[in-house]
């Protein structure tokens, strides 16, 4: 049987760092209101010359260095985002085209805070099935370029980056438990109205700008995230003292800490990067797990969860043996 085991991760930040100080400057908010609210500290901004592909090549060429092999070994891209450099083609292909790959199948998914989950699990699936025998699994974003700069509601929120991993494909005894366990997708279309940009190529021939319903937004969070971990715990035949790390998307800490304590899972065994990173969108999950994995946090062998949610709704989780 074919698993696909985690070889290595790299991510990316902007050079810009905002505080929320920063922020309060231009906008009616206050470094007070945020980190209470949101427990955000900063954020990190793409400037001049800096693109979703920008970031995402810099972290495509760290996972790689971290998984110790070159982009001639690679033979499928999938890369999550909702903020692509165009239209078309696919970001995915001209991270391929920048890292000097070719010929083999590189394409962008849209769930846009899911973006990673989603990419995730369909290198996972491509692997399993024989397609790939090394994947670069990639979540970027710039959102900053989606914000509405007058609605203090949504402009804090959000930030910039880029993470990847390395999967590859490996021959796995039946019962070893390696690699990706278990996935959980899931779409509902009826919440559109929640969270969305009100154009896109098709309506406005603009991007639109987001807007969101926040209270609304976070309750929807808290119960579809703590019942997809559930069900990918008791699916992979798993309990929540199994996991030693939760990598959920990075949306605000209470989400955080309400759907932990849903689970019974202490935070000690949550990684938290919102205070430095804020909401990256795709780029989230695996920024935070770059942090854990490069720090010494999560180890070989460990047991991890990683899960997100976001407009469509979209939500999903995996469970992975690292
Ligand atoms: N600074 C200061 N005051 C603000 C700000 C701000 N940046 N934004 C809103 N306020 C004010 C509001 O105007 C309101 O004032 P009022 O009481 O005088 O009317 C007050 O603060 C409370 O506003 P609420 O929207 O009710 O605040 P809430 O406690 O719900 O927090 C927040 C808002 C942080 C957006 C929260 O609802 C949230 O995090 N929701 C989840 C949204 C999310 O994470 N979306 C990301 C995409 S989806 C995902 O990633 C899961």
């Amino acid at each position: 049987m074919i698993r696909s085991v985690f070889l290595g991760s790299g991510s990316a930040l902007p050079s810009r760092c905002v505080t929320n100080d920063d922020l309060a400057q231009t906008v009616d908010t206050s470094d007070e209101w945020i980190r209470e609210r949101t427990g955000i500290g900063q954020r990190y901004f793409a400037g001049e010359g800096e693109t979703t592909s920008t970031l995402a090549i810099a972290a495509a060429r760290a996972a790689l260095e971290n998984a110790g092999i070159t982009i001639a070994d690679i033979d499928l891209i999938v890369l999550g985002t909702c903020t692509p450099d165009l239209t078309f083609p696919s970001t995915a292909t001209i991270v391929q085209h920048a890292l000097g790959g070719s010929g083999f199948p590189a394409f962008d998914v849209a769930a846009v805070c899911s973006g990673f989950l989603y990419a995730l699990t369909t290198a996972d699936a491509m692997i399993r099935a024989g397609m790939a025998k090394k994947a670069l699994v990639i979540g970027a974003e710039t959102l900053s370029r989606l914000i509405d700069w007058e609605d203090r509601t949504t402009c804090v929120l959000f930030g910039d980056g880029a993470g990847a991993f390395v999967l590859g494909a490996e021959d796995a005894t039946e019962g070893e438990e390696r690699g990706i366990l278990f996935s959980q997708l899931h779409a509902d279309g009826s919440h559109r109205d929640l969270l969305y940009t009100d154009g896109g190529p098709s309506t406005t021939q603009t991007v639109g700008l987001m807007r969101m319903k926040g209270r609304e937004v976070f309750r929807h969070a808290v119960n579809n995230l703590a019942q997809v971990l559930e069900d990918v715990l008791e699916k992979s035949g798993h309990v929540p003292a199994d996991i030693d790390w939760v990598v959920p998307h990075q949306a605000n800490f209470r989400i955080l800490d309400a759907t932990a304590r849903k689970l019974g899972l202490p935070m000690e065994r949550v990684i938290v990067t919102v205070d430095r990173h804020a909401n990256t969108s795709a780029a989230s999950v695996p920024l935070a797990f770059d942090a854990a994995w490069r720090d010494g946090r999560i180890k070989r062998g460990d047991l991890v969860v990683l899960e997100a949610m976001g407009g469509g709704f979209t939500w999903g989780a995996s469970l992975m043996r690292v």
